[in-house]
């Protein structure tokens, strides 16, 4: 079959599955496809090569950019960070293969569970129990405090950039479904923008971009954002004076948004 640019060699490995495109963002396109073995599905991560930039150019900075996005999983992976392992990549080739993640983002999880909810911001009834949303909301603080911990800086934490994948069946059946839909482990995917840093500064940036993608994603569960915050508080020795900083990252931010 004719394809519109010519596929990385990867994808017709002959032991892989026909690549299925998943996602096609910006910067590049995302398949799922098997990685040696067929019962071992993969997220496989391409960026061509962009026509309107120096071709050398072009090569260069996509080498650089996926050796990075490998170098920093790997690294988040051996220190127990929640995060896709990697299985090969071809860095000129502009490819990085890693584990398929099951289940669904985080951003669907949320949604799913506010779905049934009133319209309104209205406090919660007395009789809604919030406990499973709030316990996300922990979940997602721990992960990226755990990110933080090892000197990481993701760059791009979204709700749409963290997977929650189911646990082991028969661990915890789930009847509820709104329950199902905000249960599991919380994994952080899409380092393309990551670097290494240990300033609170720029932790608290990472977070201050959380913060503000979650408000404008989830404007209905924005009071929830603060166990997020809570649990991150929790989860490393240096996580209170990140949070001091982010009070200063926040004014910023507004004065920022008064001057237009
Ligand atoms: N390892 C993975 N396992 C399962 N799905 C993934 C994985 N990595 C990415 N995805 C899916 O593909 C989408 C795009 O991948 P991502 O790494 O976020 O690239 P982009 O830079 O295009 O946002 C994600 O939002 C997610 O739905
Ligand atoms: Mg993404």
């Amino acid at each position: 079959m004719a394809t519109e640019f010519p596929l990385p060699r990867v994808l017709t490995y002959p032991a892989s599955a026909p690549p299925s495109l998943i996602a096609q963002g910006a910067e590049g396109r995302l398949y799922k496809t098997t990685h040696l073995h067929a019962d071992r599905p993969c997220a496989l991560k391409y960026r061509p090569p962009k026509p309107y930039r120096h071709p050398i150019l072009d090569a260069r900075l996509t080498k650089a950019r996926i050796a990075a996005e490998a170098k920093v999983l790997d690294r988040c992976y051996r220190e127990g960070v929640p995060v896709p392992v990697v299985y090969a990549l071809d860095a000129a080739a502009g490819w990085l293969m890693i584990e398929w993640i099951e289940g669904i983002p985080v951003r669907q999880g949320i949604n799913e569970w506010l779905g049934e909810r009133p319209e309104d911001d209205a406090p919660p009834a007395e009789d809604l129990d919030e406990t499973p949303i709030v316990d996300l909301m922990k979940r997602i603080g721990q992960a990226v405090g755990s990110l933080h911990r090892t000197g990481v800086i993701h760059g791009d934490l979204t709700t749409s950039n963290m997977m929650l994948r189911p646990r082991p069946q028969g661990s915890e059946p789930e009847a509820d479904a709104k329950k199902k839909a905000v249960a599991g482990d919380v994994i952080l995917i899409d380092f393309g923008l990551a670097t290494q840093s240990s300033s609170d500064e720029d932790r608290a940036v990472d977070l201050y971009v959380l913060e503000r993608a979650f408000a404008s994603t989830h404007p209905r569960a924005e009071r929830l954002f603060s166990h997020v915050l809570e649990a991150y508080k929790h989860s490393f020795k240096k996580a209170h004076s990140v949070l001091i900083k982010l009070e200063d990252v926040r004014m910023r931010g507004r004065k920022r948004s008064m001057l237009g």
